[in-house]
């Protein structure tokens, strides 16, 4: 696992954009995760501007959402489709008919989420995944106590989760109760990982998702197995990393060579 503290937000999308650049440089037609919420608006922010600026292109690129709500009306603004659209599909140069997530509205949920799974084998599995992470640890929409090997299913939100994502609702009741998403063991099959985090109230999952235990109570914790996760912080989502001042020093000090 890679740590990157870096100085500001405004880094972090860099950081992050430098990942997906290399990744879709050495295959053009490569297949990228994407994730909704706060987090990884800087990524999609910079790659905007180095799309427009013709430093990488989206043309041949295929993407997958990790996850859904169920049961908002199609079109909905918080629907993660709608999200996903707004912030990296009508923003770079691809066509949408190759940005995939799950539907959730699909009249069999099971086969909507067996479906999905086969979509994303079927494009040769995804190159490079963004992540956020819940401020009780999770990834995707995988709450605490998920199975570490579970594949995309439907889940039910913890009352913490529906309130931390109650800001982008009108009334916080409207928050669905439940979510089809992308298993914690279909994320760990993504060829790379970059997981982003800012803020304060990031810091305690962090340091469970870095230094914790592996463990089903802090789902992100499961990054530690995977050969080629990078971490992307700022100050104060590290603020509580017992090494965060050897993260550091590794990562100014590291010959090219050993970068992932
Ligand atoms: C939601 C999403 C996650 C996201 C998390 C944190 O639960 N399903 O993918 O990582 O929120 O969101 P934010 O980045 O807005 O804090």
């Amino acid at each position: 696992m890679e740590i990157v503290i870096c100085p500001d937000i405004g880094a972090v999308g860099q950081a992050a954009a430098d990942s997906f650049e290399r990744v879709i440089q050495r295959k053009p037609a490569a297949v990228l995760g994407l994730a909704t919420g706060s987090s990884p608006v800087p990524l999609y922010d910079e790659l905007e501007s180095r799309s427009r600026n013709g430093q990488v292109s989206f043309r041949d690129v295929r993407a997958f959402s990790l996850d859904e709500y169920i049961g908002l009306p199609v079109g909905h603004p918080e629907t993660y489709k709608e999200v996903v659209n707004r912030e990296f599909t009508t923003r770079m140069d691809i066509d949408p008919a190759r940005v995939l997530g799950p539907n959730g509205n699909a009249p069999d949920l099971k086969v909507e989420a067996a479906d999905f799974e086969r979509a994303i084998i079927n494009a040769g599995g995804i190159d490079v995944q963004v992540l956020g992470i819940g401020s009780n640890g999770h990834i995707g929409f995988n709450e605490p106590g998920s199975s570490l090997g579970s594949r995309t299913r439907v889940k039910t939100l913890l009352p913490t989760t529906r309130r931390d994502n109650a800001r982008f609702f009108n009334d916080p009741d409207d928050v669905p109760h439940h979510v089809i998403t992308q298993g914690i063991g279909t994320i760990m099959e993504a060829r790379r990982i970059v997981l982003m985090a800012t803020g304060e109230q990031k810091a305690e999952a962090i340091a469970r998702l870095v230094e914790g235990p592996i463990s089903a109570m802090c789902p992100g914790s499961i990054l530690q197995l995977h050969p080629n996760a990078r971490v992307i912080l700022d100050e104060a989502a590290a603020s509580q990393l017992a090494l965060a001042d050897y993260y550091r020093y590794t990562y100014e000090n590291k010959p090219v060579w050993q970068r992932l």
